[in-house]
């Protein structure tokens, strides 16, 4: 309890798979939530279990891509929490599944628009208030940002992207006691990785073949990540920035 206690929280992408367990694990642990989604309903209803466990929450309906929604959402959430201390940078999309030289390039912005676009927007239009109190930054990169897998190039390069983007921001406003630290989750049990093998074929081969693709032979739970978002946005981690953690079930051990 209390990790996070009194702190102001935007999770973005918050209401399904790791937003949403990111969501809940902060409130449980004292801090008030605003959870930000484009897919409204579920993000109401992850503010709804919030509250009824007696936390604080409240939706935002956000694109992250979009720069006057990200103003004003913030600044909204600014007034009304009292201020910003923890941006959880998660709102992400797989996009098209294709070799490169067959991709579209609207199918390459698509991706580029909401995995760095948005964690640029969100960034940007955090940092005024992070400044003021200082805080933490916790961008969800991928294993897919640390090696190639041979698919999904976008996916691919907008992760390897946020790698860097976190370092060096960590490196900017390391000043101003804003920690910025990226994850990069091993395969996680989520809608998207449910809806990628839905569209490769059987489902619970899928399963099977991606669980053995890690050492440790599962596929995580967004709890797993959401773990370690609750260390990072602590300040138990008040020394940790410019880091990525890896939480892969050893996928990228070897
Ligand atoms: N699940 C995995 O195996 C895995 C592995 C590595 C990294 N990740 C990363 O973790 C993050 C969360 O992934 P997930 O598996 O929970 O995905 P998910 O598809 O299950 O959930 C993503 C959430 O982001 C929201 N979203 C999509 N576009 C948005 C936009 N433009 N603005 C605001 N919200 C938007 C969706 O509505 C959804 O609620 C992503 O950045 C993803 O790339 C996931």
């Amino acid at each position: 309890m209390n990790r996070v206690k009194g702190k102001i929280a935007i999770v973005t992408g918050g209401s399904m798979g790791i937003g949403k367990a990111c969501c809940l694990m902060l409130a449980a642990e004292g801090a008030h939530v605003a959870v930000m989604d484009v897919v409204d309903a579920e993000g109401r209803a992850v503010v709804d279990d919030i509250q009824q466990h007696g936390g604080i929450a409240e939706y935002w309906h956000l694109d992250v891509g979009d720069e006057l929604q990200v103003q004003s959402a913030f600044a909204e959430v600014a007034k009304k929490f009292g201020g910003i201390h923890i941006l959880v940078n998660n709102a992400g999309i797989s996009g098209t599944d294709k070799p490169t030289h067959e991709l579209t390039l609207d199918e390459w912005n698509q991706v580029m628009r909401v995995n760095v676009q948005g964690v640029f927007l969100c960034t940007k239009h955090a940092i005024p208030y992070l400044k003021q109190k200082g805080g933490s930054i916790i961008n969800l990169s991928s294993i897919y940002g640390l090696i190639g897998a041979g698919d999904v190039p976008p996916y691919h390069a907008s992760k390897g992207a946020v790698r860097l983007m976190t370092k060096n921001d960590a490196l900017i406003y390391a000043k101003d006691n804003i920690r910025v630290n990226s994850i990069h989750p091993g395969f996680i049990w989520t809608p998207m990785v449910e809806n990628y093998l839905k569209s490769h074929g059987e489902i619970e081969a899928g399963k099977k073949a991606v669980a053995a693709l890690h050492p440790l032979q599962k596929i995580g739970d967004p709890d797993d990540i959401a773990y370690g978002v609750l260390y990072l946005a602590s300040d138990e981690s008040q020394f940790v920035t410019g880091s990525e953690l890896v939480i892969d079930g050893g996928y990228t051990a070897r």
